[in-house]
Parts: structure tokens; sequence; C-alpha cells
């Protein structure tokens, strides 16, 4: 049985049809969607979705401060078809609205562009074919429309949505456009994990506004952008009232360059749900845990014993991550200024404070087995593909090459049905600085990190287990993934997710083919 997936054209007539198929070893969630019988027919253009909506990027004012409003870019949506729960105002912010999907369930989404420039959406960490993972070559111009039409292949967890036209992401990003997708799925149901009001969302983003309250984007070429402030979900953050005992804090680094090592401001560890790709196999207690630009943490906490309680999730001091951090470069050498606040300034990210009553409980002692690919599966074991962090003319690269909107190097062809080892290598040097490593299409283990020099803090900060799609390559380090191709051919990117650099050319293709 062939699984195929349609382009439609804005006036709805298919032009496209992308292979992926069963036999190819794709391994998804049987096509049934659970909960509706609406979409019968496997990858039938004309069968309804689960849930179909209306996204349109497009300009808009929001009130963060007294004064004057803040023009931004922001995501809004509007339901055509599926459950009204299946979509989550976003609140006051900026932030576009968050979508509640099951795995197996079909979405079709179209997106039109009501900003003055090319855009494009794409589904970080979601398994789609090429046709909807918004690669800048799929781009669209102001007025113009794009369809998506997929199905939700991932295990529950937290993904997100953020446009990706090239040159221009960092810049999109921060000006607003960006929001959730949380999947569920039986496995994460069965274990009763928190949920309602005791399900809290966090989207953190540093931004800088000038004195009339508008956004001022000016990143530092070297470091990227560094703002002034951090935001939650879009809005300065406010205090978050929480009754007594257990919740579940899914948080989402929605910045554009800046790194958080997160902790509780009481000193009470960390439990750690889930990473990137969904749950781990059970609870991990950890006193911080760094989280980098793209990258998600699902959390178990359990608050105040008495009303009146009060904690901050905080971001704890760490050391310079690259060099334009400090001194004379930022500022002379590469022409842009060097952060206010810069990455490892200690912050108060976000208050909680309990004010209800409420039942106590632990965190569960299981949740999901998760294993990662099986290493007789791995066809280059011993034998990585190399991948390693290069500058020329003052731009970040891969393996000396910038981003070619259609370009695929020798290195970069995989078959589709393989398990793959990459190794990513950032070298130590004058320049060497972080890079959050992103991986399109697909999630992967972490099998080593050998570290570099310094950071001690911060690397005792960082969490690599778990299904991941993106990680923090600190300066010096090796780190070693485990990556399946199974889904599906086609071309898809891996960069790093500093999106200034992104912009910049730190991206490359990679092709899978049958
Ligand atoms: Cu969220 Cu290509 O990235
Ligand atoms: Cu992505
Ligand atoms: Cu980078």
């Amino acid at each position: 049985m062939r699984r195929r997936e349609f382009l439609t054209t804005t006036a709805g007539a298919a032009i496209g049809v992308l292979a992926g198929c069963d036999a190819c070893g794709r391994r998804g969630p049987a096509r049934s969607s659970p909960g509706s019988g609406a979409a019968a027919v496997p990858g039938d253009p004309q069968a309804a979705a689960d849930i179909e909506l209306a996204l349109r990027a497009e300009p808009a004012r929001v009130s963060l401060f007294d004064g004057p409003p803040t023009d931004v870019w922001r995501f809004s949506a509007r339901l055509r078809r599926g459950a009204p729960s299946a979509l989550a105002p976003a609140g006051d912010g900026y932030l576009g609205p968050t979508l509640r999907v099951r795995s197996g369930q079909r979405v079709r989404v179209h997106l039109d562009n009501a900003l003055d420039e090319p855009t494009i959406v794409h589904w970080h960490g979601l398994y789609v074919a090429e046709r909807n993972d918004g690669h800048p070559s799929y781009a669209v111009n102001p007025g113009a429309g794009y369809d998506y039409d997929f199905e939700i292949g991932n295990r529950a967890g937290a993904y997100w949505y953020h446009p990706h036209p090239d040159h221009r992401t960092g810049p999109q990003v921060y000006r607003g456009l960006a929001g959730l997708v949380l999947v569920s799925d039986d496995d994460e149901r069965h274990l009763g994990l928190p949920d309602g009001d005791r399900e809290l969302t966090l989207v953190l983003q540093d931004r800088t506004f000038d004195g009339d309250n508008q956004l001022v984007y000016a990143p530092n070429p070297m470091v990227g952008f560094l703002g002034e402030r951090v935001l939650v979900n879009g809005r300065l953050p406010r205090t978050l009232d929480v009754s007594r005992g257990p919740h579940r804090i899914r948080i989402l680094n929605g910045s554009n360059s800046r790194v958080y090592d997160l902790a509780w401001s009481d000193g009470s560890p960390l439990t750690v749900l889930g990473t990137d790709g969904g749950l781990l196999d059970a609870p991990q207690d950890k006193s911080h845990v760094v989280i980098a630009p793209a990258q998600r943490l699902d959390l178990w906490a359990s608050f105040g014993d008495r009303p009146g309680d009060d904690v901050w999730l905080e971001s704890r001091a760490f050391g310079d991550l690259g060099p334009a951090m400090g001194m004379g470069m930022g500022r002379g050498m590469m022409g842009g200024q060097a952060a206010r606040v810069p990455n490892g300034a200690p912050l108060r990210i976000q208050r909680f404070a309990t004010t209800r009553q409420g039942a106590r409980g632990a965190a569960p002692d299981r949740l999901v087995p998760t294993p990662g690919p099986d290493v007789s599966r791995v066809v280059n074991t011993g034998h990585p593909r190399t991948f390693t962090t290069t500058m020329q003319m003052m731009r970040w690269q891969l393996n000396g090459r910038a981003f070619e909107m259609r370009g695929v190097a020798g290195n970069e062809r995989v078959r589709l049905g393989t398990v793959e080892d990459w190794e990513f290598i950032n070298t130590v040097g004058p320049m060497a600085m972080a890079h959050p490593i992103h991986l399109h299409g697909t999630q992967f283990r972490i099998i080593e990190r050998q570290h570099g020099p310094g950071l001690d803090s911060l690397r005792d900060g960082l969490f690599d287990d778990g299904w991941l799609d993106t990680f923090l390559l600190l300066p010096g380090d090796r780190v070693r993934i485990r990556v399946s191709f199974e889904r599906y051919a086609g071309m898809f990117l891996y960069h790093c997710h500093n999106l200034e650099h992104e912009d910049m050319g730190m991206m490359r293709n990679y092709a899978v083919t049958a």
C-alpha cells in the first residue's frame, strides 16, 4: 500500500506526490486515527483530516507594557475542523496558539502569508515529508499561501512551529512568530500526568525593547541575538498562582541564541520527565538542567506545602560560551555590539506562588520504555560521519560549507531505512563557541559526548538522555548521535539553531534516498 502525501496549491489542486512507503521501513502509528472515522482512505487527498486549520502569519500589536503597544508579527489560527480543544489560544502575548493533537491524527494547515516578506512554516521535531517540513525553498511570497497535510507520527511530546525562510528565520521568530504543538498518545494518557490547570507551558524568549516599547533586533554577527529581558509565553512574566501539589511544566527555549541553565531557587532538584522527543523511561532528578535554543523540557514539580510558599525558576550563572562575549571582539572586529545581558548571566525567569490547597502526590516511578535504535542496525558503527563547525570570512559553516538552497554534498546522502552514527566536532580555537545543533525529519539519541575544556558547571547541567532533535555542542566537544532515517525520502535540513548562525548559512541539506 502506498503512502502518499499531497501538496496542494491554494486553489486546492493536487500538484505533487511524495513517496514514503511502509515497505521502505517507515515505522509510524497505524493509519487509523483514534477518535475519528473520517480519514478512512490512507493518503487520500479528498479524505477529511482530523484537524484542519487556517494559520496566518500577520502583523499585530500587543500590549506588553504600559504605554504604546508593541508591533509584532504573530501567528493567528482558525479551526476549520476538529475538536475545539485542538487549538488553545495563545493568551495575551505575541505567541501563536498551541496546537493539541494526538499521534495518528491527520492534520491539514493552510498557511496565509500576510507579512511583507516571504515565509514558510516548519514543524520543529515532527516527522513530516519534505513538502510539509518548511524547507526555505518552499517559502511563499506575501499574499500567497501554502497547504500542509500530514499525519502526526511522533510520540507524545512538545514540538513547535516557527518560520524557516532563508536568511530571515532569526528576525521572523524574533518578532513573534512561534507556537507550540503538544502531541499526546495512549502511553502518555495512561500515566495520568498532571493536566488541566496543573499542566503549565513556558516558552522562554529574550527580547530587547526601546523607549517606545518596540522590539529591537540588533544581533551580534558572531554571538547572535541576546536580549535584555526574558519573556515567558510572549509577554512579561507574571507570578503564576498555583495550587499545592504536582504539576507538569513544559518548557520550550524559543530564544534565538540564549542558553538557560535552569534550576529552582530553593535548591530542590528539577525532575525531568522528558525531552524534545517525548518522555523518558523514568523521571530523573538533576540539580540544574541546561536548555539550548529550540530544546524542550518536560518537568514534574510539586509546589508549596503551605499557601504563601513561593519559588522561582531561574537560570544559573555560567561562563562565556564564545569569543565575542567579552571585550573587544564583539564590538570591534565583528562590528556588532556586545550583549548587555550575556549568555551565562544569572536570571530570574518565572515565579510560582502557592495560593491554593491541593492534594500532594509523587511523580510516577516509571514513564514509557524508550529504547534507542538498536546498535545492530547501525550501518556505520565505529565510522561515524563527521561534521565539524568551521568558519570562513567570519561566517559559521558546517564542514567548510555554507547553506546552498538545494545543495547536497557527498557526505550528506543517506539511505532510507538506515540507522547511522553521526559525530559533530566543535574544535577549540580562538573563535570557538557553543552551537545548538538540530536535525530535521528525525529524532536521535546521544551515544557519546567527549567534553572540551572548561564550562564545568554548565556541562554538569547538560541533559543528554532521551529522544532529541537538538543538542548543545560546546566548544571543544565531540558529540556522537545515533539517528535513524526511516520515515521519508527527501531533502531535510540540519543546522545550528542559533538562529543568527542559521541565517548566516550554518545550515546544510541532507538527502534521504530510497
Ligand atoms: Cu526549529 Cu530548522 O528548525
Ligand atoms: Cu526543525
Ligand atoms: Cu552556531
